[in-house]
Order: C-alpha cells, then structure tokens, then sequence
C-alpha cells in the first residue's frame, strides 16, 4: 500500500472511533442511554422529597436521574383554548388594527393584553429532548429580569411562565431589575424584588 493511503486509512479509522466514543456527543452515548439506563423506581423516592408524582432512574453511572415532566400540566395545556392559545396568531379583527400599539414596545401590546398570562405554547424541542432524563438533585436558582419599560401584559407573562413551567423548589427567587423605566405603567407596581 502506498504510504498516502496508509494515512488516509488512518485518519478514517480515528475520526470512526472519535464518532463513536466521545463522550457526550459519540454514538455510545446515545446507545448507553436508550440501553443501559438501570433499575427504574416508580413514584416513591419523588413523594418522599415533597414532589409531584414522579419516575426516578438509577443509571449505570450510579447518578439518580428523574423524568422531571409534569404530565398533568402537559394536557392542562393541550386543552386550553383562545386567542394566542398554543403560541397560535391572534386574528385582529377591523376595528382592532390600529398602528399606535405598536409604538411603544415595537410588538402589538393590544394583543399582549388580551393573550392570557399563562397562555399554552406548543413544545417544539427535538423528539430526542423530550425523553431527556435529568438529575433527580437539581441545585435552585435566582432569576433575574432586567428590563427597561416594558409592556406591563408581556412582563408578567414572562413571570407567569417561570412559575408555571418551573418546578417551585427549583426557584430560589425571581428579581426584577427595572433599569430606569420612564413610563407610569411599569415604574410604580414594581418593587425589586418579588420571592418566588
Ligand atoms: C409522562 O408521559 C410520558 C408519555 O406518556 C411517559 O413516558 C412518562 O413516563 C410520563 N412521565 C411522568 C413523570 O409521569
Ligand atoms: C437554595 O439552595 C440553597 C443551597 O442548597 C439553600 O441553602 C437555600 O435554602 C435554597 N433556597 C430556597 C429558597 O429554597
């Protein structure tokens, strides 16, 4: 064999393991997940921390991982209905178009107000990510959100979905920075900070 050819053949040969064997992104991985996940433990272990019904997994790594969806909230959510519902346009009729209500925040703040707060959005993770399992001890968070003269509807949206969407002991608390709003609407219901 020809010596370019040998190095070619080599560096296939690298580049095939590297592919299967990287941690994380390699074939293996995928396998040691779909396979090797080990002795599944229904329901208890998750009643015993204080947490809604839950599955947790011991993998072979020795680490507890948990299936953290709530499936209960997933068809509260599928079955909801309305205007903006499901992150679905919101139909204007004639007499609501009116171009002044984009002025302020550059999104249509008419129709921010009249989407409920915790309107349903539809789950667009890859297929993959919905089986994903995590941690079964996940360390709590601070949130904070800064913002400058925002849509009041649109603000306490993004609060209603951290909430909502987040499991209550994983929030260590919410701030809200308002970095030097001007606007009536937002300077004087907010404080700083707001506890979870
Ligand atoms: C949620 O539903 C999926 C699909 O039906 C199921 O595989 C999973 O075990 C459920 N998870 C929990 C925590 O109930
Ligand atoms: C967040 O986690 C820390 C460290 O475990 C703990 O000391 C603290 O009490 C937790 N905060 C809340 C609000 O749960």
């Amino acid at each position: 064999m020809k010596r370019r050819q040998k190095r070619v053949l080599q560096m296939a040969f690298v580049f095939m393991v590297a592919l299967i064997f990287l941690p994380n992104v390699g074939l293996w991985s995928l396998y040691r997940e779909k396979h090797l996940m080990k002795s599944h433990e229904a329901g208890e272990q998750g009643f015993s921390l204080g947490l809604s019904e839950g599955h947790i997994y011991t993998w072979t790594d020795g680490l507890r991982r948990r299936d953290w969806h709530d499936n209960e909230s997933i068809r509260r959510d599928e079955l909801r209905v309305g205007k903006g519902e499901h992150g679905k346009p919101y139909p204007l009729a004639e007499d609501e178009c009116d171009d002044s209500v984009y002025k302020e925040n550059g999104f249509n703040i008419y129709v921010s107000n009249n989407i409920a707060l915790d309107r349903s959005l539809p789950d667009i993770r890859h297929p993959n990510c919905k089986t994903k399992l995590y941690l079964e001890s996940l360390p709590n968070t601070s949130i904070i959100i800064p913002f400058h003269n925002e849509g009041w509807s649109s603000l306490l949206r993004t609060i209603h979905s951290i909430s909502y969407r987040t499991p209550d002991h994983l929030i260590a608390e919410i701030i809200l920075v308002d970095d030097y709003s001007d606007r009536a609407t937002v300077q004087s219901p907010v404080g700083t900070t707001a506890g979870s």
